[in-house]
């Protein structure tokens, strides 16, 4: 599995301290990625060019965040039957809620996953495509499976340290 790649797109380069938590879980789990500026309004054309580029290179999944009217996703998935994980960005006077229902509301049959709107969601992206990858790749399921039972121990630990 080693020549597939998660590309992480983002609307502008004030989504990336949100998308940075993405980078940083893909990168924990080894998994290949790229990142991108482009942008569903501002750079159309780009973002088509990427995605059908991306796909033919090897792209598995797409990662979008954007925030506002946030429409990358939905431009995204337009382009391509890859998985398409929407983030939405807490980037406008509205806190994200203008993104999440852009990001969320697609019409039927162009899906986008939404994650919730910022750091979480961001997460939650990465971690998603990772378990879309593990369907085919064992050893990224397990490392999913151990990172799973080292939280659940985490939590177990700081409930023991709250008792008497
Ligand atoms: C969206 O507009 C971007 O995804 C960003 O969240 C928001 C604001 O962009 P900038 O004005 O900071 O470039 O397209």
């Amino acid at each position: 599995m080693s020549a597939v790649f998660v590309a992480i797109l983002m609307g502008s380069d004030s989504d990336l301290p949100v998308m940075e938590n993405s980078i940083e879980i893909l990168k924990k789990l080894g998994i290949n990625y790229e990142v991108r500026i482009t942008s569903a309004h501002r750079t159309p054309e780009d973002t088509r060019e990427y995605v059908l580029d991306a796909e033919q290179r090897g792209c598995v999944v797409f990662i979008a965040g954007a925030g506002m009217a946030a429409h990358l996703a939905g431009a995204v998935a337009a382009h391509t039957v890859r998985p398409v994980i929407g983030v939405p960005i807490d980037s406008g006077p509205l806190r994200g809620i203008d993104a999440l229902l852009s990001t969320v509301q697609m019409p039927g049959g162009i899906p986008v996953a939404s994650v919730a709107i910022g750091k979480s969601g961001a997460k939650n992206a990465a971690y998603l495509a990772a378990q879309i990858i593990g369907v085919m790749d064992a050893d990224l399921k397990v490392a999913l499976e151990n990172e799973r039972a080292a939280n659940a121990e985490s939590i177990r630990q700081k409930n023991r340290d709250l008792l008497p």
